[in-house]
């Protein structure tokens, strides 16, 4: 939550700022702010809105400098206005500072600072935070650095803050704790980050910066010190990310895009890991923990939205391939709730951002206890990735629409593989069905590219029911999660209320919403449960809803039962979900595009949910 670049060297700060703003605007979009630093001074523009909105609206204003700062916010403190805007001033005037996290004793804080004059303009976090840095720096006749150490020491919360000082105007002091930070290393220059995406065309060399690490930057020098004032050797890594994946490709929206991408990003998860002739599934980072895995009591699965959901999936494919009792946890439940951790269990943290805070906090606890932890994340170098004893990347590309479609697709991709690796290590799955799953698997890069023919279908059907005020996405075993998920994607993406429940539980109280006017999306491939499912159908039928199915192309029955049909290729049950998730991700899209939604940005919504 909240996009936060930094810039200082020779070249012009604000174009950088502001296209690396514009990167990062998938991280909130509430507000955008820019603090420049040049020889006439501190310079703060920040306005309510996109970045572009900010852009127009200081046009023609002093943009010169070399050193900068810049801010897209997902508001927690404080509603989205141009006063709670980030960069804050401090009282002085002379610094200016962004903020993303949340700083948790501020009330307290605010108190103090209350008590000795202060005033404030804003109603945020971010604002205490940097009075109370200065006040320190005032008391304590210190640097700024000092001060900031000094302050940090009595923060409780998640921050990664920037600070300009207009008396060291060519320096950026920055800090982490628990929200991502990135330092591209130039030459006589240094970049700043919520991710690596505004440096991309600047530098491939950069610092991961770590939490209670504090950096002081100058154009050409990086100096990383720890709260106890102790130098750091900055790692410099090897960024492996090109610019063209994080541009739309023509595609009118990410969103878009992204879907279309699932062949090759199934395809890029499988490449190298797996060898359907051969027989084997290479994970080195899977194949360290193997018979930890092997001889776990229970595997839990801690995610949080999309990825809880590919959690979900993941359970029935391991409790049916490799016979350990799993258990999926929202990870915000889970990190509260005391819940009891033996050594040895085996905990797999499922993340597109690699940032999530709550799942982040929820491994650390467990890895506290003994848990082993393994990642299956997609953002490379990411916290949680950093935190994990093993697991595998999912390879999908940068990720850059708010909702998550080839994410999920590739974490799928990722878990299965895991699940055929542990179960045919344990014996728990025959050679045959081994061999079978693995040629299977290796199919449904096309299998998805064929599905993603039937776009225009799907549009059609979008048009058609565009206006329904509710869904109700139904589905049944390894379809019940796509149920989930399609019900997710249709919210955040059109805001039209959707609820996804297990086919036959509809029973059980949903069922009194059917009428003529409910939509009712059944995600209904031939798997061991269809007949049932049919069943479920033809009870809605009965009540005139109006079934909208996910079926295995050749399905007459279910034809014949739906109003209309999205049509999927024939897979084995175990990996349908990465096919019947596909028209549901275009149906989401297509509807949200239908009702002039931002789809790309939806209201309310970060993709790197950094705050819990
Ligand atoms: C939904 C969506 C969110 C994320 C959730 C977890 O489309 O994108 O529900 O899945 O915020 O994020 P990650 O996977 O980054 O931990």
């Amino acid at each position: 939550m909240c996009g936060i670049v930094g810039y200082t060297g020779p070249r012009e700060a604000y174009p950088i700022i502001i296209k690396g703003l514009k990167r990062l605007e998938y991280r909130g979009y509430d507000s955008t702010g820019v603090a420049l630093q040049s020889s006439t001074g501190l310079k703060v523009y920040k306005k309510k809105g996109k970045v572009a909105e900010l852009e127009e609206s200081i046009v023609g204003k002093d943009l010169h400098a070399n050193v900068g700062i810049g801010h897209t916010r997902w508001a927690t403190h404080g509603e989205p206005s141009d006063r709670n805007a980030h960069p804050h001033q401090s009282a002085s005037g002379k610094l200016a500072m962004i903020h993303n996290g949340i700083i948790e004793n501020y009330t307290q804080l605010k108190k103090e600072l209350v008590s000795k004059g202060y005033e404030f303009s804003s109603d945020t976090d971010t604002e205490v935070l940097l009075n109370f840095i200065e006040e320190i720096k005032k008391n304590n006749e210190c640097s700024l650095e000092e001060a900031v150490r000094v302050a940090l020491k009595r923060v409780t919360g998640a921050y990664v803050i920037l600070l300009l000082d207009e008396d060291n105007p060519d320096t950026i002091i920055a800090a982490r704790k628990g929200s991502p930070l990135v330092i591209g290393v130039g030459k006589g220059e240094h970049f700043l980050g919520s991710d690596a995406s505004p440096m991309l065309e600047y530098t491939k060399e950069v610092v991961y910066v770590n939490d209670y690490e504090l950096a002081i930057i100058k154009p050409d020098e990086l100096i990383l010190k720890n709260l106890g004032n102790e130098k750091i050797t900055p790692y410099v890594q090897k960024l492996d990310l090109e610019l063209a994946a994080i541009e739309k490709g023509g595609y009118e929206h990410f969103m878009l895009k992204e879907i279309f991408e699932q062949p090759q990003t199934i395809f890029d998860c499988l490449r190298g890991r797996l060898d359907a002739e051969a027989g084997t599934i290479t994970m080195s980072g899977i194949q360290q923990y193997a018979d930890q895995i092997i001889n776990a009591n229970r595997i839990v699965m801690v995610a949080c939205g999309t990825s809880w959901h590919a959690g979900l999936i993941a359970e029935y494919i391991f409790e049916e391939l490799c016979r350990i009792n799993v258990e999926v946890e929202y990870a915000s439940e889970f990190r509260y709730r005391n819940p009891v951790i033996n050594k040895g269990d085996v905990i797999i943290a499922i993340s597109q951002s690699g940032e999530t805070a709550d799942t982040l906090v929820a491994i650390d606890n467990a890895k506290e206890k003994g848990a082993i932890i393994l990642g299956v994340v997609n953002v490379v170098g990411s916290s949680i990735a950093r935190t994990s004893h093993g697991g595998a990347y999912t390879h999908a590309g940068p990720e850059i629409g708010v909702a998550s479609t080839k994410a999920f697709t590739a974490q799928l991709a990722v878990l299965t593989m895991i699940a055929l690796k542990v179960g045919y290590m344990k014996g728990t799955i025959s050679q045959e069905r081994y061999m079978h799953l693995l040629k299977e698997l290796n199919e449904i890069p096309e299998k998805v590219a064929w599905t993603l023919k039937q776009s225009d279908a799907v549009k059609a059907i979008a048009e058609k029911y565009k206006d329904a005020r509710d869904f109700l996405y139904l589905g049944r075993g390894y379809n019940f999660p796509v149920a989930l998920e399609g019900a997710l994607k249709l919210k955040e993406i059109s805001y039209i209320h959707a609820e996804g429940y297990p086919a036959a539980e509809m029973k059980h109280g949903p069922i009194a919403l059917v009428d003529k006017d409910l939509p009712v999306v059944f995600v209904a491939t031939k798997d061991t449960y269809h007949e049932k499912v049919v069943s479920n159908m033809q009870e809605i039928k009965a009540r005139k809803g109006m079934v909208i199915s996910v079926i295995t192309e050749g399905d007459e029955v279910s034809t014949e039962l739906s109003n209309d049909v999205m049509i999927v290729p024939e897979a084995d049950e175990i990996l349908a979900p990465m096919l019947s998730v596909i028209p549901l991700q275009l149906l989401s899209y297509y509807i949200g595009v239908a009702k002039g939604c931002d789809v790309d940005k939806p209201r309310n919504l970060a993709k790197s949910v950094t705050v819990e």
